[in-house]
């Protein structure tokens, strides 16, 4: 593992190795020079902020980005007043891109502050060639550029960007490469999420993550093993499983490998109490998986099942491969042999002519499956993807309605739904100590519902088994039975 790798042993004054990850550690064994010097010249060590502002597979890979600036020596900081800072950004709403010119602002004038501060940028947003146009003309203070493909890299280009007074720029099109081992931090010491694949092969007619993520790539079954066997060793007891779609696993591997089959050799390691995966496509999601969920013991009774929409004809239109009843029926096998599964959707409203009668239909779907709970979008026109080239476009005010009436329905059902359980025992993985009242300590239960119950912080990373007394809506109140 890499924390075995000493960057002491390595002769920063040779050539670079041409082999990954060699080459990454002989740049942060660089990196390391230049930190040191840093601290040499200022009395204390640079401070790094790393802000993520996408999904869950951006979340790790900012880990990444955490773990190879604390090797480098760099000090975490949650200011975005400090020595380095980088935005981990997304683009897969218009909003999600907005916001990162407006946080660029403030960076500037921190950066007048502090000449020495150094800007990066990574992320999905940066696969998009006008956004590096705009960077290049308008934000010329941005230190360094750097896409999806080649984050890996990023030691190497951080290297860079301390000798150039310019900006650097290193955007890929797309890779087949999967560097391993590279160091990460940990939000949590006990849990984790853990790639299993990149990219996305469905272009979902609305939707950029193709275009920024690139072709599927699924890692070996041995090294996911590997790295997980690693964590539980660390103390990680629940692992999120991470992929665009994970019900398409493995198909393109040398061996082929089902979803399930990986899912039950996860099953067999000792240490591991909980697993989790999203997203899954429902289009891919087999028997065969249901099946394995239905015996698995370690399985969360979670399952985030993307709908985006209930209409037939605008699922066929956005390119999802599946019909309204196939997608109950679905539901209804998941139901049969996960009595007590929760589940959970995305759903777009105000697709390119979605009619009236569309939007009934999602209506249908979300009374019918009762959903926990669900993430209800409204439609983004992503430049790039064929929806956005339509003419139809629903107007702003139609879509709002839709959205509020959808939003209603979706709130009404999942406030119904907590309240099943409440007076029932049941276990939760306690997370953290309360933000509003520190008495309390956080956890969640199998289906992923949150409890707030009396502790104190030596409770985080444990499962212990709590009376869930009160249902407030979205979250409980607890007492704990038994640690
Ligand atoms: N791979 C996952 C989703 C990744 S994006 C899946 O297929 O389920 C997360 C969610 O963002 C999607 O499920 C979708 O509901 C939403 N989304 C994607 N593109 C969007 C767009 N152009 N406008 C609004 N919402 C969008
Ligand atoms: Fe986007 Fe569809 Fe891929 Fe999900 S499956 S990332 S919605 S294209
Ligand atoms: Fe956003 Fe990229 Fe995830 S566009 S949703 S951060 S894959």
């Amino acid at each position: 593992m890499y924390q075995e790798i000493d960057l002491d042993k390595i002769n920063i004054n040779s050539e670079p190795p041409a082999e990954e990850p060699a080459r990454q550690y002989y740049f942060m064994a660089k990196c390391r020079k230049w930190v040191q010097d840093f601290e040499q010249k200022n009395g204390r060590f640079p401070k790094a902020c790393v802000v993520n502002m996408g999904c869950q597979m951006n979340a790790r890979d900012s880990e990444k980005l955490r773990g190879i600036l604390g090797t480098i020596g760099y000090q975490e900081t949650d200011s975005e007043e400090a020595d380095f800072v980088i935005y981990n950004t997304c683009t897969v709403r218009e909003n999600a891109n907005n916001k990162v010119y407006g946080r660029l602002g403030a960076l500037s004038s921190y950066k007048k502050k502090n000449p020495g501060m150094m800007v990066a940028l990574c992320g999905c947003m940066m696969q998009e060639p006008e956004v590096v146009e705009k960077l290049k003309t308008s934000y010329r203070f941005v230190n360094l550029v750097f896409g999806t493909h080649n984050i890996f890299k990023f030691a190497e280009l951080l290297a860079s960007a301390y000798e150039s007074d310019k900006m650097i720029v290193d955007i890929w099109k797309d890779t087949e490469q999967i560097v391993e081992e590279l160091p990460n931090e940990r939000k949590y010491f006990f849990k984790s999420g853990v790639n299993i694949m990149f990219g996305c092969n469905n272009f979902c007619s609305y939707c950029i993550v193709p275009y920024v993520r690139g072709r599927e790539r699924s890692r070996k079954p041995e090294d996911i093993i590997h790295e997980i066997e690693g964590l539980a060793k660390d103390g990680v007891v629940e692992v999120m499983l991470l992929g665009q779609n994970v019900n398409s696993y493995g198909k393109n591997l040398k061996e082929p490998v089902t979803f399930a089959e990986l899912l039950q050799r996860i099953e067999r390691i000792d240490g591991i109490e909980r697993i989790r995966f999203m997203t899954s496509h429902p289009k891919d999601l087999s028997d065969e998986l249901i099946e394995v969920m239905r015996h698995s013991k370690k399985i969360c009774k979670h399952l985030h099942l993307p709908l985006q929409s209930g209409s037939t004809k605008v699922l066929g239109e956005m390119n999802r491969h599946y019909t309204k009843e196939q997608y109950l029926l679905l539901v209804d096998k998941l139901r049969a042999a996960v009595p007590d599964i929760a589940l959970t959707t995305d759903i777009i409203v105000g697709y390119p002519g979605e009619t009236e009668e569309d939007f009934l239909e999602t209506m249908d779907v979300v009374q019918k499956v009762e959903y926990d709970s669900a993430f209800t979008f409204i439609y983004s026109k992503r430049t790039g993807t064929p929806a956005a080239k339509r003419e139809d476009q629903v107007p702003e005010d139609v879509v709002k309605d839709r959205f509020e009436r959808l939003l209603k329905e979706v709130q009404e059902i999942g406030a119904k739904k907590s309240l099943q359980y409440e007076g029932t025992i049941q276990e939760i993985l306690v997370e953290e100590v309360n933000h509003q009242d520190s008495h309390l300590v956080t956890g969640r239960l199998s289906n992923n519902s949150v409890v707030h119950v009396p502790g104190d912080k030596s409770l985080i990373g444990k499962l212990i088994r709590v009376r869930l007394t009160e249902c407030k809506g979205f979250y409980y109140l607890g007492e704990v039975i038994e640690e």
